[in-house]
């Protein structure tokens, strides 16, 4: 039985392990067909449309390739083409798309946007980034630590994450870690620390999430060192000088990496990444913050690491897809 047919993929959460598991499972068998070019299409007839109040690369260009090696059609609703907020309800927005279109991605600000999108549209919702989950990313993690790490279950792998512990990513890693058991320590400044309500639910019963200021407390031992950006997308402008000045200690460099004691550590980022200062943004913040070889990570690091990174963002089509399929598919046999 398919357990995602009909169902919004909202956050990790709202899936056992055995679920979480299926899709890694699914998306390796569809990446295998892609490869072989003998991909079934699924998603002829389907209709889907992809909201995004927020900007995207990746989350929007793999969903839509997806689709169309699906045989789905999609349309691209961006952060200034629709009445949405402004003139329009989500609730009232959501029910004219449901009664259009098979599915939606949404990318935006808060989760409960995407729940009550979720609620008046009735067909299947995925969750393309919110302020508070970033799903799809972490599975497209995940799926990558089983093909660099084939001789390990996850739940034998230690990732550490060092920058902002509040947003999308760490807490999507928390839900992950709770879900597949692999040990997962944060490491930031206190003042980044996860919201303890948030937290607590996890660490409460799980012994292998650490919470640590100390970097070489909790870079021991570690199999993988994930950063992502120290501003996320739609961050109050006047929180960043402070935060940054508080996150410059936890760059991801050369130094940094040898307290794991691991020669192997690789390192993940979720992009995009600030490594030098060949974007607008890189450039302004390691000239204002005299920031040595990048921002939240450092050039060498990454160009160490960019075959494993750009597997991470090309896996993203194999998840999207996946989720697709299994969320409007009943029966379907690869
Ligand atoms: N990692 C990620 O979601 O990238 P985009 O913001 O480019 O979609
Ligand atoms: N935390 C980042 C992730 C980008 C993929 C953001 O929300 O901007």
């Amino acid at each position: 039985m398919n357990p995602f047919y009909l169902r919004n993929f909202l956050k990790l959460s709202d899936f056992n392990s055995e679920n979480i598991l299926f899709l890694l499972n699914f998306s390796e068998k569809i990446k295998f067909k892609k490869i072989i070019q003998k991909e079934k299409k699924f998603l002829k007839n389907k209709n889907l449309a992809l909201i995004f109040e927020k900007k995207s690369t990746r989350t929007r260009c793999s969903f839509e390739i997806a689709a169309f090696d699906q045989g789905a059609k999609t349309t691209y609703l961006g952060p200034k083409d629709t009445h949405l907020g402004y003139k329009e309800s989500i609730e009232d927005t959501a029910e004219t798309l449901g009664k259009m279109y098979d599915g939606i991605l949404y990318r935006g600000y808060k989760q409960k946007i995407i729940k009550k999108l979720a609620k008046y549209s009735k067909i299947p919702i995925w969750n393309g980034l919110t302020n508070e989950h970033h799903p799809t990313q972490i599975l497209s993690d995940l799926l990558t630590i089983k093909e660099i790490f084939p001789q390990k279950n996850i739940n034998q792998i230690k990732i550490t994450y060092i920058g902002d512990s509040t947003n999308n990513i760490s807490n999507s890693l928390l839900e992950a870690s709770n879900l597949l058991n692999f040990k997962l320590s944060l490491i930031s400044p206190k003042k980044y620390f996860p919201k303890k309500k948030f937290f607590n639910k996890y660490s409460n019963i799980k012994k292998n999430i650490k919470l640590t200021e100390d970097i070489e407390i909790g870079i021991k031992n570690a199999d993988i060192v994930y950063t992502d950006v120290w501003i996320s997308m739609g961050e109050k402008i006047e929180n960043q000088e402070e935060k940054i000045i508080s996150l410059k200690k936890y760059q991801v460099n050369k130094k940094i990496l040898k307290l794991s004691k691991n020669p192997f550590v690789k390192v993940f980022h979720c992009l995009p990444a600030l490594h030098n200062k060949k974007t607008i943004f890189g450039k302004e913040i390691i000239k204002k913050f005299n920031l040595k070889n990048g921002v939240e990570i450092t050039d060498d690091i990454f160009n160490l690491n960019k075959k494993i990174i750009f597997q991470q963002s090309s896996n993203r089509v194999h998840i999207m897809k996946s989720l697709i399929i299994n969320c409007l598919i009943k029966n379907n046999n690869l």
